[in-house]
């Protein structure tokens, strides 16, 4: 399999910062593909030393990079009804710093947002940190159905022979936490809200989950294949504004619209995940994320 960006496999980071650029209306393509080239270039020095950068772009940038488009990439639609709806906030470019240390990935991240001056302005930054063994904010643990080890590049990368080979779709959401309702739940109605159990995530019986559950919306299949996908979320914020940087990398980008449409009650059945009355996303983009050397292609000679 062609080789991925690596930084969308290292995992544990205590530090994240996710930056979402729109470009400016008045950049031409010469420039544009010169600048994040150079971009690009300047910080491939520092990607994977101890600081992991990933990039990825909107499905109009890619384009306007003259670059193919992978199957299925378009930007992201609002899904839902009413105020529970997913709204859509398509920016151009994402980039992913996370690495052991905030001090790095600051400068880092400073030092992309200097790069991309003139050509594209930061539109959304968020901070992300790990909350105590890998737990949201309402204190679940996340990632456990997540695929491990080989398993992770099968889920989340384009297969050899497709356009995009090694590269991944992203969807990222910024999901604002209601945590004084959720935390005035006893701790039974909590796990069925999410369909584990608390200290140790351990799922529920089937006679016991409800069909509103988040683990019984969000694990769909279609024709008997489970819509998995490689999830590298992380909690932000602080006392006042919290909640979740939902972000997840996966092999078809049809695999997001199908689980959103069942967390948001469009799919046949019209049940809407419980998760939403205590959780609002704010934003929602998909990206093209390159194979390293698709990257790489940007940079001029
Ligand atoms: C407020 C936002 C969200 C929170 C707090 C949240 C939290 C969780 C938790 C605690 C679990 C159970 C443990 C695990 O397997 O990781 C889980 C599972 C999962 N979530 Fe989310 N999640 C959120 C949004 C989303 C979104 C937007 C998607 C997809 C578009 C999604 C997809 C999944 C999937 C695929 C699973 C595994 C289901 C299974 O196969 O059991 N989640 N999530």
């Amino acid at each position: 399999m062609s080789n991925p960006q690596p930084g969308i496999f290292v995992e544990g980071s205590r530090s994240h910062f996710f930056l979402e650029y729109q470009l400016l209306d008045t950049v031409a393509p010469a420039l544009l593909q010169q600048q994040v080239g150079a971009a690009i270039a300047a910080l491939r020095q520092r990607d994977g030393r101890g600081v992991n950068i990933v990039w990825a772009f909107s499905a109009d940038c890619w384009q306007r990079l003259d670059k193919p488009q992978p199957a299925g990439l378009k930007p992201f639609q609002p899904i839902g009804q009413g105020d529970k709806t997913a709204p859509a906030s398509q920016r151009s470019i994402f980039v992913w710093v996370h690495g052991d240390s905030h001090s790095d990935n600051f400068d880092t991240a400073l030092r992309v947002t200097g790069l991309l001056e003139g050509i594209a302005r930061l539109e959304l930054e968020v901070n992300g940190f790990v909350y105590k063994d890998s737990r949201d904010l309402t204190g679940f643990i996340d990632g456990t159905e997540n695929p491990k080890e080989q398993g992770r590049q099968k889920v989340a990368l384009i297969p050899d022979g497709e356009i995009g080979a090694g590269g991944s779709f992203v969807l990222s959401q910024q999901w604002q936490h209601q945590l004084k309702p959720f935390h005035a739940l006893p701790e039974a109605e909590q796990e069925k809200v999410i369909g584990r159990t608390k200290a140790d995530s351990i799922e529920l019986d089937d006679e016991v989950m409800p069909e509103d559950s988040h683990v019984s919306r969000s694990d769909v299949k279609l024709d008997g294949v489970a819509q998995k996908l490689y999830r590298r979320s992380v909690p932000y914020g602080g006392v006042r504004d919290h909640g979740l940087y939902f972000l997840a990398f996966s092999c078809e980008l049809e695999r997001y619209d199908r689980i959103l449409a069942s967390m948001f009650g469009t799919t046949d059945d019209g049940v809407r995940d419980r998760i939403t009355d205590f959780s609002t996303p704010l934003t929602g983009n998909y990206w093209f994320s390159p194979s390293r050397d698709e990257l790489y292609s940007l940079v001029a000679d």
